[in-house]
């Protein structure tokens, strides 16, 4: 009976295709939400006061800290850290001040979005 076997194998094969596109229709928007939402996170704590997106201003740019790190596997939460308690030594002696309005979740938000950027 081959109707019987190949019902289910196709019908199968449909809610994967259809699984497959209801996570892809559901993870991009959800991964552009995230990304901007760093973005307008970094804006609005003032981190762009300091940091250009690309190149040195008061602090190094965002993609040359991507770039640094970017072998590194402890620098998500190492930058997390940074991010709240400040930072002075590693790129020269501009001190970053401890940015205590952020917090853990937004740190470690803003540690893999500045990570995720492009080399300058
Ligand atoms: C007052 C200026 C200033 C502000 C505001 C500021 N930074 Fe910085 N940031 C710096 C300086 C200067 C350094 C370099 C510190 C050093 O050499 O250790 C730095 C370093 C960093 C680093 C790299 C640390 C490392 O170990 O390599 C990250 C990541 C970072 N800042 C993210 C942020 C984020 C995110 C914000 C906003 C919440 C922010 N910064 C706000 C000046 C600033």
């Amino acid at each position: 009976m081959p109707l019987i076997s190949d019902r289910p194998s196709s019908n199968n094969r449909k809610l994967l295709q259809l699984s497959l596109l209801v996570l892809f229709l559901i993870s991009c928007p959800a991964f552009a939400a995230a990304v901007d939402g760093a973005q307008a996170l970094a804006r609005d704590h003032g981190c762009l006061a300091c940091h250009g997106m690309l190149r040195k201003q008061v602090g190094p740019g965002f993609a040359q800290i991507a770039d640094r790190y970017r072998n590194d596997a402890a620098a998500p939460s190492r930058l997390a850290g940074k991010i709240q308690g400040g930072s002075v030594g590693t790129w020269g002696r501009v001190i970053m001040p401890r940015q205590s309005h952020v917090t853990d979740e937004e740190a470690k938000a803003l540690a893999g979005w500045v990570l995720s950027q492009p080399p300058p």
